[in-house]
Parts: C-alpha cells; sequence; structure tokens
C-alpha cells in the first residue's frame, strides 16, 4: 500500500495534481512540470526554504532523551485519538536534525515518517540521521517544508502530525493549523509541544528582581546584559503579540497562551474532531 516512491506522498506545486515517475524522472499528471531535480529530498512548498539557521542553537541531536516524551506523550494521545499504532503514518514539521524521529524509531513502527524543516543546512543531516535510525528509504522521508507558506502534499496519506517546539517559530500559525487538518486522514491527530506564555511570565518576574536588586544578587555585567536581552525579547513579545512586522523579524515568535492553541483544537467551523 505504501510504494518507496516519494510522488506518491508529494503534489505538484504549481498546480496541486498527482505526480508520477517517468522513467528516472518526476513529472506532474496535469501540467507536465519536471519535478526530478528535487529528489535529494524534495521541497513540499512553493520552493522559499530559508537558509540562515541562527536558530541551530535551540535544535537538540538525537539522543535517549526524545524516547521520554515520545513514549509518555506523543503515543499516548496518538492512540486516544483511535489510531491505532500499526498504522502509524506521520508528518512532523521542523524536525531539526530528528530528535523526535529518532525516539519514534525506537519506540514504534511507522509506516511513513515524513521529517521536515525550513532550512536547507538541516537536510541532509536530517537524511543521514534518519537513514542512521532505521528509518529508510519507503518508511523515512525528508523533505523541504516552510511552514509559513502552501504545502505540496496529498491528502489523506498521513493520521498524526507533530510540531515539537516549532509552531511559535511559524509567523502564520493558525493557517498552518488549518492547512494540516486538510491533509489528515479520519482519525487523525496533530500535536504541537510549544513554549507556554505562563511559564515564562514567572521566569521574567524573577528576572525582573534580579535586575531591579543587582546590589544584592551581585551578578556579573554579562549575565545582567543576557538577563536584559531576555527581559526585553519576552516582554515584547507579549505585548505586540498582534504585530505581525515586529514578530516577523524574530525567530521565536510567539509565546503563547494555553488557550491560543486550546482555542483553536476545539473551534468547530474548523472541523477538526472527526473520529471513526
Ligand atoms: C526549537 S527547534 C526544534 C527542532 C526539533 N523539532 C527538535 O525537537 O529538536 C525549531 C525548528 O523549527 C524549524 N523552523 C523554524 N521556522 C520554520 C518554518 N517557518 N517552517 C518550518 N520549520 C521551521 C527550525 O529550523 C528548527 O528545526
Ligand atoms: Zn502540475
Amino acid at each position: 500500500m505504501y510504494s518507496s516512491s516519494w510522488s506518491d506522498l508529494a503534489v505538484c506545486k504549481k498546480c496541486g495534481a498527482d505526480l508520477f515517475q517517468k522513467d528516472a524522472n518526476i513529472v506532474c499528471v496535469n501540467c507536465g512540470e519536471d519535478h526530478s531535480s528535487l529528489q535529494k529530498w524534495f521541497v513540499v512548498t512553493d520552493g522559499k526554504l530559508l537558509d540562515d539557521p541562527s536558530i541551530i542553537g535551540q535544535i537538540s541531536t538525537p539522543s535517549e532523551l526524545s524516547i521520554g516524551p515520545v513514549k509518555e506523550f506523543y503515543l499516548p494521545a496518538i492512540q486516544d485519538a483511535g489510531i491505532k499504532l500499526d498504522d502509524l503514518r506521520i508528518l512532523e514539521i521542523g524536525s531539526g536534525v530528528g530528535n523526535i524521529a529518532y525516539g519514534f524509531s525506537k519506540v514504534a513502527k511507522p509506516l511513513v515518517y515524513l521529517a521536515t524543516d525550513a532550512y536547507v543546512q538541516l537536510l541532509d543531516v536530517l537524511r543521514t540521521n534518519l537513514d542512521q535510525f532505521g528509518l529508510t528509504e519507503s518508511v523515512g522521508w525528508v523533505a523541504g517544508l516552510n511552514a509559513d507558506l502552501e504545502i505540496a502534499l496529498q491528502p489523506k496519506k498521513f493520521n498524526v502530525v507533530i510540531g515539537h517546539s516549532v509552531l511559535h517559530h511559524v509567523l502564520d500559525y493558525k493557517t498552518l493549523i488549518k492547512r494540516l487538518n486538510g491533509l489528515l486522514d479520519t482519525p487523525g491527530v496533530m500535536l504541537f509541544a510549544e513554549p507556554l506564555r505562563d511559564g515564562w511570565a514567572y521566569f521574567l518576574t524573577i528576572v525582573k528582581l534580579i535586575l531591579t536588586q543587582s546590589d544584592i544578587f551581585q551578578i556579573s555585567e554579562t549575565s545582567k546584559t543576557i538577563l536584559a536581552y531576555m527581559e526585553n525579547n519576552l516582554s515584547q513579545r507579549i505585548t505586540r503579540a498582534d504585530d505581525r512586522e515586529f514578530l516577523s523579524t524574530l525567530e521565536d515568535k510567539h509565546i503563547f497562551a494555553l488557550d491560543d492553541l486550546r482555542g483553536l483544537a476545539s473551534r468547530k467551523d474548523w472541523d477538526f474532531i472527526r473520529r471513526n
């Protein structure tokens, strides 16, 4: 049922039609566009990937540490949604170099694992890592996906969407969630793990305290500069949460309140709750 060709997962970026393998090439059945140049790791947005991962310090190296979250958070939530563990078809956005894919490779046997990221430099590393995890051809795929753009993937190929600390980087995260929901099979589930405003607000209070009482805390000038930067960054992301132009200049954009995401999940008009 799951062929080893990526043309089965993707659609034409120009017109949205199916792709097919023609000799060594991958071609659109409708407009004839040739997509073969992208076979190393395919690109499933309109091609505008990002090329300066100043964000790289935030990306976890795959390790045993990701097994816990997969076992204790992702798998139970997936089963809770009515999905059988022998039918896991996972699309991960913002995979970095495969932290969460590693956890899945250790505790489950996904039929499809499409790991994606927006940064060109990460994709080759991601491909190498997936091979090392045993998520090789026909199970583990790597694609370039800038989550702020259109997504050229076949609907209903995936029943699980995962984003591990990614949504807060995506300017139009609501549009993204809506698009991903349109791709999901039934039953299907989307799971996002994000830093929350409530936790950071507590941290911010402590930072403010340290900065205003610096004679008592006696911290170095370097530490003071770092804390002042964090205070400014977090305060601005909270007070300017609706300022798109400002957010677009930041790598870490949104700092979600719990209800921002819970509210979206319960929107009736988006048809989120679909069970077999
Ligand atoms: C905090 S890191 C988390 C990486 C990985 N999920 C992990 O757990 O190690 C955020 C990831 O989101 C990716 N990212 C940032 N902006 C993105 C966008 N617009 N579309 C897709 N991915 C993006 C980054 O390249 C990075 O890999
Ligand atoms: Zn086409």
